[in-house]
């Protein structure tokens, strides 16, 4: 059998077309997760059927243009040439094989999960399910998403009777499902995504194995686990593990700037350490789609066994003071130079949440220019990957970028994000004060640093 066409895939034709690249696969949500996801595949030679509510990226990738930094039009046009195409037409999802989801699973403003993009593409999806098609969800989201909120829609909405094969299941018209979560790590360019072992978790063996199959083809190494949600479980305990290890140095950072000890010289002696410890680093505070936001996840869905999480409480409060220290530092140095944070300018260095990424979700200098300007600063921002900030889900900053060139009309620059395209030392020669809360000015001695 082709795939490819809406009759059922067997077993044995779903591994061998994907050995034979003839299996046809559909990625759902083409942002920083599915877009490259999608060109792991088109670069294995699958042809690719991206799917996106947002008609701006459907347009943009159509004509072979990207809209994520790190993806070059090169890589698109790339893509278009193995087959793939964009759209916002489900009815197209019959066409593939393999349905994979990558859209957001944000917090709402009582900072609980936000599963309606989740339970909106399984609506979306029931209809166009057909028997034998592998349904993999990537979204990072507390256990048992997986089992008790897309799986009842499609079983419950799609239009053959089908239900999700079961390890106990016979007889029955069946589509597979796994959970299998993403672990990308933006800006990352020491370890190669195709490295980066891949953990699978399906409802029954065969949708472990299609699963198996499908991202062996683009990744080194799959690790099965037993459970969809173990595979949910995994992906949480990796991100809660960061955050409360970063918790735990910002925490520590504070102490140390009152013992007048550098923190980041402790970290690296430790990390000579050959077992046993990790290096964490502190910064202004969390950002990024994952690390703020996913622990929540867990910490919600404890409630209902009666189970309080308290680390990962205390790991966010810590984390969300982070914003405030920064801002009551530059206060502190400001003061120290007879000058009131009200009525001062003050430079912000990076808005992105990390380095050398195009990604602003969540970002600490959000919060924090949001906090300068309630104290009176007159605030501006330099970021090379922002020209513009306008409107976001929680902020509606308005502003363009500054150039370098004026920095030393500022009373303050502060640094919230290392960019490695800045230069440190000119920037600490030209400024009138330099507040750092990356460590970047490292190595540079001058007295207008204030490290915090
Ligand atoms: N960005 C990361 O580094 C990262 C890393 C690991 C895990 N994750 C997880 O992966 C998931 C996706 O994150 P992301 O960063 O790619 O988000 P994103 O916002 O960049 O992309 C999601 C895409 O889904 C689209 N979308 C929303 N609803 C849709 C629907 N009903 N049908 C089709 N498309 C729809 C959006 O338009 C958007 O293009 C999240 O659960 C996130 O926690 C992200």
């Amino acid at each position: 059998m082709r795939a490819g066409t809406s009759s059922a895939v067997t077993p044995g034709t779903f591994l061998a077309n994907t050995k034979t690249r003839e299996l046809r696969v559909g990625i759902i949500g083409l942002g920083y997760v599915g877009l490259p996801l999608t060109l792991l595949f088109s670069g294995e030679k699958f042809r690719v059927t991206g799917f996106d509510v947002d008609s701006h990226k459907v347009e943009t990738l159509s004509a072979g243009k990207s809209y994520i930094y790190r993806i070059l039009p090169e890589e698109i046009a790339a893509a278009q040439a193995s087959g793939f195409q964009a759209t916002a037409d489900y009815r197209r999802l019959s066409e593939v094989d393999a349905i994979i989801i990558c859209v957001p699973t944000p917090l709402n403003e009582h900072h609980e999960p936000d599963l309606s993009y989740i339970e909106n593409t399984a609506h979306a999806i029931a209809p166009n399910l057909r028997a034998g098609q592998l349904v993999v969800l990537e979204s990072t989201t507390y256990p048992g998403t997986t089992e008790e909120i897309l799986v009842p829609i499609l079983e419950r909405e799609n239009r053959g009777g089908l239900k999700a094969a079961r390890s106990h299941t016979g007889g029955e018209q069946t589509f597979h499902v796994a959970f299998s979560p993403e672990r990308e790590d933006p800006g990352n360019t020491a370890v190669a995504r195709h490295d980066i072992p891949k953990v699978i978790g399906g409802l029954d063996p065969l949708a472990t194995q299609y699963a198996g199959a499908l991202y062996n083809s683009i990744f080194k190494r799959v690790v099965p686990v037993s459970s969809p949600a173990v595979a949910e479980m995994t992906k949480l305990l990796e991100n809660i593990y960061r955050c409360v290890n970063i918790a735990l140095v910002n925490e520590l950072k504070l102490l140390c700037l009152r013992m007048n000890i550098d923190i980041f010289e402790v970290i690296n002696a430790a990390s000579t350490k050959p077992f046993g410890f990790h290096a964490f680093y502190p910064g202004p505070g969390l950002g990024g789609h994952c690390i703020p936001i996913d622990p929540f996840y867990l910490s919600w869905k404890a409630k209902e066994f009666d189970f309080h999480t308290r680390f990962i409480e205390l790991a966010g409060e810590v984390n969300l003071s982070m914003p405030y220290h920064v801002v009551a530092s530059v206060a502190a140095a400001l003061n120290a130079r007879k000058k009131p944070l009200n009525g001062s300018r003050v430079l912000v260095l990076g808005l992105a949440y990390k380095k050398d990424i195009d990604d602003l979700r969540e970002s600490p200098s959000l919060t924090i220019i949001e906090l300068l300007q309630k104290e009176g600063a007159e605030v501006q921002y330099n970021d090379p990957y922002f020209s513009k900030v306008g409107r976001g889900r929680k902020y509606d900053l308005q502003m363009t970028s500054t150039p370098l060139e004026d920095i030393e009309k500022f009373d303050c620059v502060l640094i919230v994000t290392d960019h490695s395209s800045y230069d440190y030392p000119d920037i600490v020669r030209r400024a009138k004060l330099v507040v750092d809360s990356r460590n970047a000015t490292a190595g540079i001695t001058a007295e207008n640093i204030v490290r915090c």
